[in-house]
């Protein structure tokens, strides 16, 4: 490699993605031949049992076949809005479908949302720990994430007087990520009122619900944060990455809800951005749209089999001596503790060196939150019973054996 090399910005080398970043070691050992029992990344597909249900994937290919193979409206199909739409009205506000935007996914639609509202100087408040996009993207728009507390002897419940004590005039964007990636807290109905209660009191403050795991609430006390608010502009975003079981499909979307209609120039701004863009993938979303518009029923098998590997995992874990976890309400992760000074140290070596001498793979705390997540490490709970009981054995053994 020659020493001359082009800068880059700092915007793009500043990014750390942890879940995909510990990839790279794993994929390493693969290349020498070793088999590693992935507990990594939240992707349903990348598991057995969970496949994109049939009649959506029928959709996707139909509409290969009948051609529609062409740009959609930038803003997303017509008939995909409504649909979205109407969906949202069932939770509660009344969405229509010109409040609705389809996006190559919620992280798409957090880069737009971003782009459209923060300049130098302003602050995303975020929960920590937090899924990672929401500390990567604000920095290259010259903003900074500051993170509030969710409990972590408390089933990372959220921290109010925390994020009291950090609400300023240059706050624009306060997050809930509700079910939470990575600790599976659910918000309840009043704690979603005292947030909107909070940023109520911040005019040029709006709020990113981002719901992408609500129909995986086993609480039964998930709420849509839009539906409970009378005067703070929400982006609401969903998808169908993770509860329609399609995260390579590429297909998410904001949904404005602006109550006392203040959000006219950012919505003329995120238009802008979605024209400018061209559209999100055509076949893609009316698979999606199939899924919408058809029977439900099939969820409630998924649903359980989740919650069935939920609680093999608390069982699993609690078994553990250097392991302690809160049970999770929702989504499809498990934020652990390490509880051996040691590793609560360096959650980071100890990701690396379960790798290497038991090549498990899970993701360190601190990817999620330098500060709040550290001493923990995520784990996804969708691979296998076999592999998850694997997995735990080889965790139990390294904890033992690295004591
Ligand atoms: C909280 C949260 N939001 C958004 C996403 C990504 O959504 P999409 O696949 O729609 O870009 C994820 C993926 O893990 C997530 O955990």
């Amino acid at each position: 490699m020659s020493e001359n090399q082009i800068p880059v910005t700092a915007r793009a080398s500043n990014i750390e993605y942890a879940i995909r970043d510990v990839v790279v070691p794993a994929t390493a050992l693969e290349a020498q031949g070793h088999e590693i029992l992935k507990l990594n990344i939240g992707d349903p597909i990348a598991y057995p049992g969970l496949p994109t249900p049939e009649h959506m994937v029928d959709a996707y290919v139909n509409a290969l076949k009948d051609g529609r193979n062409g740009y959609s409206h930038s803003y997303g199909l017509p008939e995909l809005r409504d649909a979205i739409a109407e969906d949202e009205h069932n939770k509660g506000w009344n969405a229509t479908a010109d409040d609705v935007y389809i996006c190559h996914g919620v992280t798409e639609a957090l880069q737009i949302i971003f782009a459209a509202t923060l300049s130098q100087g302003d602050i995303v408040l975020a929960p920590g720990p937090h899924y990672p996009p929401y500390m990567a993207y604000p920095q290259g728009y010259g903003a900074e994430t500051v993170e509030y507390r969710l409990k972590p002897d408390d089933g990372w419940k959220i921290d109010f007087d925390d994020i009291e004590s950090k609400m300023n005039e240059s706050v624009r964007l306060l997050v809930i990520i509700n079910p939470n990636n990575p600790c599976g807290n659910v918000a309840t109905e009043d704690e979603v009122d005292r947030l909107l209660s909070i940023a109520s009191k911040w005019p040029n403050c709006m709020v990113i619900a981002d719901e992408i795991y609500d129909g995986l609430d086993f609480t039964g006390h998930q709420v849509s944060v839009a539906s409970r608010s009378k005067k703070v502009p929400v982006f609401s975003l969903n998808g169908v990455s993770k509860v329609y079981y399609a995260p390579g499909w590429r297909i998410g979307y904001m949904a404005i809800h602006d109550p006392t209609g203040r959000m006219n120039l950012v919505r003329d701004g995120i238009e802008r951005m979605l024209r400018s863009r061209l559209c999100a993938s055509t076949p893609a979303q009316l698979g999606y749209l199939a899924g919408l518009t058809s029977d439900r029923t099939w969820m409630k098998g998924y649903r359980q089999k989740v919650i069935a590997q939920r609680d093999l995992c608390l069982d699993r874990i609690d078994a553990i001596d250097g392991l302690e976890v809160q049970s999770p309400g929702g989504a499809f992760y498990m934020f652990v503790k390490l509880t051996d000074e040691r590793w609560a140290q360096d959650d980071k070596q100890f990701v690396l060196d379960l790798l290497h001498q038991e090549h498990v793979l899970v993701v360190h705390g601190s990817g999620f939150s330098a500060n709040l997540g550290k001493g923990h490490f995520r784990i996804v709970y969708l691979p296998s019973v076999e592999i998850l009981n694997e997995a735990f054995d080889r965790i139990g053994r390294f904890l033992q054996n690295n004591r």
